[in-house]
């Protein structure tokens, strides 16, 4: 398993150019199942979870090319399995949103539950109970969901969670529905609403996406595409704090400030020093990094996914810090790594109260998910010393060559297979 050492104390300078995001990427890659013709993607991050999305359209029949310069060739012309497999899922829970498009497109599919992860539980209830109002029935039997429908009819869909794939799922096997589909408490992300566009230059009728509330009308068939996909706006603030951290002086290129606005909000209150464009934004970091509390809440609140970054920033505040996790029940596993290099972190069920000031020292410590290794990699960019970070395969889940990126912003950070 690679690591990767950071030796802390440099402010990064410098320009960032943002890939494409994989949170968006992912569902556009499942709703090309939803037609017989090629689905062209760009701006499409090389990441693990894309390539592993990648394998499993490949093993349903379906021709499935992605590239390293960020396009993506699909046709699912002849799937010959409609089933996602316990191997795969198990390395990424969102292949579950294959789901929706085989039962909308085959009428049938047996996708693995996805099982919990680091970060909680992780069910997925929800999706299954949209699509069994929609005219499917599912069973769970050894592990699987294993479902199918005689033809999927529009239905009303009242979400009690705020769930972004449960939503994605829904609208996706809405498309081809007969009649109409109204998804309520619907999840506003801007994945949801660069799927929505997607999916109306497939010829699918869809409004009130980026609204609590969907209207999807289903149509016989959905035709091909080409589309780009969104920056990744945690990408983009997962950097926004790199500078901020590390006082230094960043401009983050090719991205969309307006879908990262609440962290950017944020990191201002904290005293840096922010100026926006409209494909970019230039953040300065400040000697005094003032301390103040977050909750994390569906977009376009503070996002659980930029949590874990912000918690090392506040490991450097001016007093103390109370971070609210609303949306996952374990998704403090990185303090206890932050601890380990001389936080003050006490966690209280949903409530981590950080204590900053006080200077972290390198360490050997350990990613347990996505944005946790993150977490550290930044920890590691302003610790006195060397940190190791150990399983940075989490990381390559979701951040194309992170450390080459920071490398060129001057950052002390080398990678080492093992
Ligand atoms: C998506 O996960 C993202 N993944 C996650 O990003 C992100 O953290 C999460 O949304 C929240 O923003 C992808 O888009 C591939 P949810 P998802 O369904 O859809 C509960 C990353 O780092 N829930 O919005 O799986 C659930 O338990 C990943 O890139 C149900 O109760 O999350 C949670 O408390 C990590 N029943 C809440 O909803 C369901 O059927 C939000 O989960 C579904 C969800």
């Amino acid at each position: 398993m690679d690591k990767i050492r950071i030796t802390g104390g440099v402010p990064l300078s410098g320009r960032i150019e943002i890939s494409g995001a994989k949170n968006a990427a992912l569902p556009a890659m499942a709703a090309s199942l939803l037609t017989a013709d090629t689905v062209r993607l760009e701006n499409v991050p090389y990441v693990r979870d894309i390539l592993t999305t990648r394998t499993l359209l490949q093993e349903m029949g379906a021709e499935a090319e992605v590239l390293p310069d960020g396009t993506a060739t699909l046709n699912s012309a002849q799937l010959r399995s409609y089933q996602a497999p316990y191997e795969l899922v198990k390395t990424m829970r969102a292949a579950i949103l294959v789901l929706g498009p085989l039962l909308a497109r085959s009428r049938k599919a047996r996708v693995s539950l996805p099982g919990g992860c680091a970060i909680g539980a992780r069910p997925v209830n929800l999706h299954i109970m949209g699509l069994e109002r929609m005219g499917a029935s599912c069973r769970i039997k050894h592990g699987y969901i294993e479902a199918d429908t005689e033809g999927l009819r529009g239905a009303y869909i009242l979400l009690d969670t705020v769930t972004v794939t449960g939503t994605e799922n829904l609208m996706m096997a809405a498309t081809l529905a007969e009649g109409e589909t109204v998804i309520d408490n619907a999840a506003c992300e801007p994945e949801i609403s660069d799927l929505a566009f997607m999916l109306r230059r497939m010829g699918a009728q869809i409004e009130g996406e980026g609204t609590r509330t969907i209207r999807i009308r289903g149509v016989k068939e959905l035709h091909g595409c080409t589309h780009s996909i969104i920056p990744d706006r945690i990408e983009a603030g997962t950097f926004a704090v790199a500078a901020a951290i590390t006082r230094g002086d960043v401009e983050v290129v090719n991205c969309r400030p307006s879908h990262l606005a609440a962290v950017l909000d944020q990191l201002s209150q904290t005293g840096a020093d922010i100026s926006i464009g409209a494909t970019g934004f230039r953040i300065r970091g400040r000697d005094q990094i003032i301390s103040r509390s977050i909750t994390t809440n569906p977009y376009p609140a503070f996002p659980t996914d930029m949590q874990a970054q912000y918690m090392a920033l506040m490991t450097q505040g001016n007093g103390s810090a109370v971070i609210t996790e609303n949306i996952f029940e374990n998704r403090f596993m990185h303090a206890l790594e932050m601890i380990r290099m001389g936080a003050e972190i006490t966690i209280d069920g949903r409530q981590a109260v950080v204590k900053g000031g006080k200077p972290l020292s390198g360490a050997k410590v350990l990613a347990s998910d996505l944005r946790a290794s993150a977490s550290l990699i930044l920890a590691g960019l302003v610790a006195n010393g060397d940190t190791w970070v150990d399983r940075v395969y989490h990381l390559d889940r979701g951040y194309a060559r992170i450390e080459e990126k920071l490398a060129r912003l001057g950052a002390r950070i080398e990678r080492f297979a093992d």
